[in-house]
């Protein structure tokens, strides 16, 4: 099996196939996900919401962020993998932010990192691009800064902020990122950013005028139930599933129904 690099995505962009991306977070998921074809996993801090139980991605620290991206690494044979860098393990200086990241490149095995911001981490994004690591930028709903923004809501509907994304994109694909994703902006304003930029512009509730689509794989598979936003398209109902799944093994038991004789030795 060919393996997709960085490379392969920006030709993919050049010549408009699209990119699909999910997120990952263990070995028997991303086990799945990669025999499916997927060509991007991303090991989101989103693990901090599905996996840990958090309420914001704010509390998973560097080290779980390891645990989870290593777990994904021995499952894959042909994807992509990009880890997030956490919150608080990038913004304090460039310095610690190299750190994180060779971190998380030596201790997993992951392929990249993702990092949340624009001009205001342009040091630490242009010193881990020099140490090798590819890095993929994230614009628009940055959830680590939930607590600036205060609310879920799309980003960027006003000028002002709509300019201050294209300016970042760009400055970001100048410092040498090899992607962008975009969360939760206008369709428009991610197309007129995928048509400025040569890198490919990944999409997240940003339409369909961009290079790639991700998305939360337990929010696509249904097995998260709460969260619905319109951008979600749900492609299975496994909470229903699993919880029946469940119900009945716990009648089988109770009813001795289980085991069988077959079952049993
Ligand atoms: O952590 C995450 O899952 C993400 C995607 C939603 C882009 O950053
Ligand atoms: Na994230």
């Amino acid at each position: 099996i060919k393996r997709i690099t960085t490379h392969i995505l920006q030709e993919m962009k050049g010549r408009g196939e699209k990119i699909s991306m999910l997120t990952a977070y263990d070995f028997s998921m991303a086990r799945i996900l990669d025999a499916a074809g997927i060509d991007v996993l991303l090991v989101g801090d989103s693990a901090s919401n599905v996996m840990a139980g958090h309420e914001t991605t704010l509390p998973i620290t560097l080290d779980q962020m390891i645990y989870h991206a290593s777990s994904v690494v021995r499952a894959i044979r042909r994807c992509l993998v990009v880890v997030d860098l956490p919150f608080g393990s990038y913004q304090g200086n460039s310095s610690e932010a190299l750190r994180s990241a060779i971190r998380i490149m030596k201790e997993s095995g992951a392929h990249a990192i993702k990092m949340e911001g624009g001009h205001e981490i342009r040091e630490s994004v242009a010193r881990i691009l020099s140490a090798g690591v590819p890095v993929m930028g994230h614009l628009g709903l940055t959830p680590q800064s939930i607590y600036k923004f205060g609310t879920y809501s799309v980003r960027a509907r006003e000028e002002d902020e709509a300019q201050k994304l294209i300016e970042d994109a760009k400055l970001l694909e100048a410092c040498g990122c090899f992607g962008l994703v975009l969360e939760k902006i206008p369709a428009d304003l991610a197309r007129r950013v995928a048509e400025a930029l040569t890198i490919p512009v990944i999409g997240i509730g940003a339409g369909n005028f961009v290079d790639g689509q991700v998305l939360v794989t337990h929010d696509m598979l249904g097995i998260t139930k709460d969260f619905q936003p319109r951008f979600l398209r749900r492609y299975a109902e496994l909470y229903n599933l699993m919880q029946g799944a469940v119900e009945q093994y716990i009648r089988d038991v109770k009813e001795e129904d289980f085991p069988n004789a077959q079952e049993s030795y």
